[in-house]
């Protein structure tokens, strides 16, 4: 695990653009695995900036998204699908074709999950993995749980998810399932990033890089990864 304690988000977010950046040079074709909530966002920003600057193209790149929200139209504006649009997708040359978004309105979930892996699999396999992590150490929706997971599958959230989360619904309409990549189709990423800031994360990252390797932090196995990079801001980092 390669640990990097940089000094604010926006330093974080050129520091992982740039190896974005670099990867769609060398490999315009890449596989990208990518992720929603607050931590990749700005560095989303870079990107379209190095974009619209006429330094990337996404014209030849594939995205796999981590997780979608289950019982939510793909249209609403909470759902992950419409995050990746607004975020990202629509300020760049990417090919909605190219767009890979697990379905969480899937009559069948099973296949639906199973395609998804199969997608992955058949495409070579994902490039660089984005990731955030939960306070409760979860990545993707990979909650705490008895042992790690395995292929992509459907998850009831935890109520810390449901707590961390529901600012986004303030309806009180915040869905209880996800279909999320499980971590066994994460780890199989050739390079995985992980983005932290602020302190609330400061627990979850210490039980993460320090901690035992066990399904109670998901974010441990990171610990096994062969290129496994961490992006913290010094709050994050601070109980390192
Ligand atoms: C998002 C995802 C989640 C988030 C995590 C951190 O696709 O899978 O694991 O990365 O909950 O969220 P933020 O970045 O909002 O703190």
């Amino acid at each position: 695990m390669d640990i990097r304690i940089l000094n604010n988000a926006q330093e974080i977010a050129q520091a992982v653009g740039d190896i974005f950046s670099a990867q769609l040079k060398e490999q315009p074709r890449s596989i990208l695995g990518l992720a929603t909530g607050a931590s990749p966002v700005p560095t989303y920003q870079y990107l379209i900036d190095l974009y619209k600057k006429g330094k990337i193209s996404f014209k030849d790149v594939k995205t796999f998204n981590l997780d979608e929200y289950c019982d939510l139209p793909r249209e609403d504006r909470n759902s992950y699908y419409s995050f990746m649009f607004e975020n990202l997708f629509s300020h760049v040359d990417i090919l909605p074709e190219n767009v890979n978004i697990l379905d969480g309105n899937a009559v069948d979930v099973d296949a639906e999950c199973a395609g998804f892996d199969a997608r992955i699999e058949k495409m070579g396999g994902i490039d660089i993995q984005l990731l955030g992590i939960g306070t409760n150490g979860h990545i993707g929706f990979n909650e705490p749980a008895e042992a790690f997971t395995e292929g992509t599958f459907k998850v009831k959230l935890t109520n810390s998810t449901i707590q961390s989360n529901k600012i986004y619904f303030p309806d009180g309409h915040m869905p209880r399932y996800a279909l999320t990549m499980g971590i066994g189709s994460i780890m199989k990423a050739k390079k995985i990033i992980l983005i932290a800031t602020g302190e609330a994360k400061a627990q979850a990252v210490k039980a993460m890089a320090k901690g035992e390797v066990a399904p109670a932090c998901p974010a441990s196995v990171l610990q096994n990864h062969a290129d496994a990079v961490i992006f913290l801001d010094k709050a994050a980092a601070s109980l390192l």
